[in-house]
């Protein structure tokens, strides 16, 4: 059984900690981190009798792309974990199970393309290079990307201290001592091509110093929202903000000509403090008011979880940890059977809650427990 207990569990044996917290790691005291986990523990499902569901359904359509489950698998620049291979994987992963992906920006998109892979949707962070930035937007669109999320929550690194105190580089150079003391990575790394993958980034993207002031080098720090009407103007399709918390910047992406927002709190990688996404989910609902598609990620690892989020209503939800896991584990199958585990649990939720469809999942399939919300402090 691939649940994300079980796949979490496997990485944490196999792969050496430096490689491990790279992935589980979050932001300064990782109070977000398992916020994300906890948060999903307050939220119920109310189970309804007698409503003669016989089959259930959990397919969903996303920008005219049908799903079979509302279950994407996240953008995440993981190369230096799981290979420049791992991309390749996951998309036929996720094709096999009949959902799709979003890619990394730092994912080479014609690397996948020659493995005959098609990407699906595309990610972009703004640089400082515009002109690499719009190469990659150019990029994307002649791939054929579906849609484009940009993140616009990581101006500079998230302060994470697992990664300080393994001596993490960025990118990830591993130490004899890290390979010695988990002999099977070594296999792993060989055979995943890792060496080929890190020294591509070494060429292109020199670390200076610790692994945050590399991305402040590379990220254009002072974005605004000029620069996401920039990338609006240039990118023809969908385009999805994330890692949106605040209502306001859900309304005000839609307002500037985005399709979706993502609600998301980066996994607890970046602020750290930030509420959980799915706290601040049903907030951003109301601020977009459908003029644009919500998702949300951050904290997902099972069924209930799925359910609960498109009670409130989210369209669908993408996969971090849990993806990255799966395919460091078993690859391409690792990720299907992933995929299909949750596939599993969110129709076997929905057939125990009384619902045939993902539609009818709404404000009456569960509760808030009181008094946790976070509420407003009065204006002085
Ligand atoms: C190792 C790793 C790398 C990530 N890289 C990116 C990235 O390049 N761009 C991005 O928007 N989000 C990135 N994320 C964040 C994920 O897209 C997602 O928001 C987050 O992992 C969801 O939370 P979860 O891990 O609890 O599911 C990364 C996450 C991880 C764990």
């Amino acid at each position: 059984m691939d649940t994300y207990r079980a796949i979490e569990e496997r990485a944490r044996r196999r792969f050496p900690r430096i490689a491990f917290d790279a992935v589980a790691g979050g932001a300064d005291d990782e109070v977000t981190l398992r916020r994300n986990r906890a948060a999903f523990d307050d939220i119920a499902l109310i189970p309804r009798l007698l409503r003669g569901v016989e089959e259930v359904s959990t397919e969903v359509e996303l920008f005219g792309q049908r799903a079979r489950t509302p279950v994407l698998l996240g953008p995440a620049g993981i190369s230096v974990v799981a290979g420049n291979r791992a991309f390749g994987e996951a998309i036929r992963g996720a094709t096999a199970a009949g959902t799709f992906t979003a890619l990394s920006a730092f994912l080479p998109l014609d690397a996948v393309a020659r493995e005959g892979e098609p990407p699906q949707w595309a990610h972009l962070y703004l640089l400082r290079d515009r002109d690499e930035t719009r190469r990659r937007i150019e990029t994307a669109q002649r791939r054929g990307c579906s849609a484009l999320i940009l993140t616009a929550a990581a101006p500079v690194n998230g302060n994470r201290e697992r990664e300080l105190r393994n001596g993490t580089t960025f990118p990830l150079q591993l130490r004899v001592r890290d390979v010695l003391r988990r002999p099977w990575w070594l296999g792993e790394y060989l055979s995943r091509d890792l060496a080929r993958s890190m020294g591509e980034r070494v060429r292109r993207e020199p670390a200076q110093g610790g692994p945050w002031d590399a991305v402040r080098k590379i990220h254009l720090s002072g974005q605004s929202w000029d620069d996401l009407r920039w990338v609006r103007e240039m990118w023809d399709g969908p385009l999805l903000l994330k890692g949106v918390l605040a209502p306001e910047d859900g309304a005000a992406a839609v307002e500037a000509g985005c399709e979706g927002v993502i609600v998301s709190s980066h996994g607890g990688r970046q602020l750290d403090s930030a509420p959980a996404a799915i706290e601040m989910l049903p907030e951003v609902v109301a601020a977009v008011a459908g003029r644009g598609r919500v998702l949300v990620d951050s904290g997902i690892t099972r069924g209930t979880d799925v359910v609960k989020a498109l009670a409130l209503g989210a369209s669908a939800v993408l996969l971090g940890k849990a993806w990255i896991y799966a395919v460091m584990t078993g690859g391409a199958d690792g990720i299907t059977r992933l995929l299909t585990q949750l596939e599993y649990e969110i129709g076997n939720t929905m057939h125990l809650m009384g619902v045939g469809d993902v539609a009818d999942l709404g404000p009456d399939s569960i509760r808030l427990r009181a008094g946790r919300a976070w509420e407003r402090v009065a204006p002085r």
